[in-house]
């Protein structure tokens, strides 16, 4: 019992997450004097992405997705800050330029105040999209001790998918939402997810999140997390292609997620300011169902 309460004195005393977005008293510009030493380094996320700077780099090749198409999503919980997805064990990445095989641990989302006030945290050409997905994933030789990996400079890889509004667009965010407001595991808490709670989502893939992202098609950079403590530990990978949703989808987040219940403010703008440009490379644009494409006509024209 002893050790119980000595335990839970440290995270009373010095509670580590005293940050925010939006309070002067901890917002961003606080972040390396409340949080961490890390969060004022020289390799600091999100940054604006130009992509005429970015330098080919023909070592950046195709991603392997181990298991995405399975049942990947174990459960969903509010942090207060942001929506995190756990993902079950045996989802993995490889390739994509990455030094070997990372671990995908969780996806969690950005966004800004509806789809007219965009909320992505990297930004393309000076461009905000209206919300970002993060999948992370941890070099596999940590086998998921994330302490490890945040002191490994290429320990975490990030993938990011800039998401913005088609209206014909797959709905996949309603699937979601539905699955966690509408199962009868959260239906007497409709029309907010409580901050804290999880829910067991398992019929979606992360497939299903990512439809017809080309994953040959990406900017790379060293950089960091966009969280405190901003440990300078992440391999960033942000798509070119960007996630299409409904503007329904993407005005629900901003809508129907509340810091803590209903009676706290809606979380919305969770995403940090852009930091001090770093080195970007590129993949190949070069898109290899063109090329396909082209080897088809070819076999036409060879029948006139
Ligand atoms: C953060 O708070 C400081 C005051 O502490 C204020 O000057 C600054 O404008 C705020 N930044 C943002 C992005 O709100
Ligand atoms: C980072 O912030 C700390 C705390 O405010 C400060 O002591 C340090 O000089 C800063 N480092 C840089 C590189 O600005
Ligand atoms: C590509 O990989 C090779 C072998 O690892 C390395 O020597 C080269 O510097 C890399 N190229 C770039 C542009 O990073
Ligand atoms: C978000 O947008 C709504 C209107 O859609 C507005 O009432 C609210 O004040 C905005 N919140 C913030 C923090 O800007
Ligand atoms: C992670 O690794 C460190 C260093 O080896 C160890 O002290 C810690 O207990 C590990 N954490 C977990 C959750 O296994
Ligand atoms: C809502 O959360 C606040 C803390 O943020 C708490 O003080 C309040 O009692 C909660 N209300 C309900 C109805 O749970
Ligand atoms: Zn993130």
């Amino acid at each position: 019992l002893r050790e119980a309460v000595g335990f839970s004195i440290p995270c009373i005393l010095f509670p580590l997450l005293a940050w925010c977005y939006h309070e002067p008293s901890c917002n961003d510009s606080t972040w390396p004097t409340i949080a961490t030493k890390f969060c004022n380094g020289s390799r600091q996320s999100p940054i604006n992405i130009i992509s005429a700077s970015a330098q080919l780099d023909t070592n950046l090749t195709a991603f392997t997705l181990n298991n995405f198409n399975g049942n990947s999503l174990k459960s969903i919980t509010n942090t207060g800050k942001t929506v995190k997805v756990t993902l079950n064990s045996g989802i993995s990445i490889s390739g994509g330029g990455l030094s070997g095989a990372y671990d995908s641990l969780q996806f969690h989302l950005h966004w800004g105040n509806g789809s007219s006030v965009p909320g992505s945290e990297h930004t393309v050409n000076g461009k905000r999209y209206p919300m970002e997905l993060h999948i992370v994933n941890s070099k596999a030789i940590y086998a998921g001790n994330t302490t490890l990996a945040v002191s490994d400079s290429t320990g975490l890889a990030a993938l990011g998918f800039l998401i913005e509004v088609r209206k014909d667009a797959f709905q996949f965010f309603v699937t979601l939402i539905y699955l966690n407001y509408v199962s009868h595991l959260m239906a007497p808490l409709i029309p907010f997810l409580p901050s804290g709670d999880s829910s067991e989502v398992s019929q979606i893939s992360l497939t299903d999140l990512i439809p017809g992202v080309d994953t040959t098609r990406y900017y790379r950079y060293l950089g960091s997390l966009t969280t405190p403590s901003c440990n300078e530990a992440v391999v960033w990978t942000v798509f070119k292609d960007t996630v299409k949703v409904s503007k329904d989808v993407i005005d629900k987040f901003s809508k129907m997620i509340y810091v803590t219940n209903s009676t706290s403010p809606l979380i919305v703008n969770n995403f940090r300011n852009l930091q001090p440009a770093l080195s970007v490379t590129t993949s190949s644009s070069s898109k290899t169902c063109y090329s396909v494409g082209l080897m088809a006509l070819t076999v036409l024209l060879g029948r006139l």
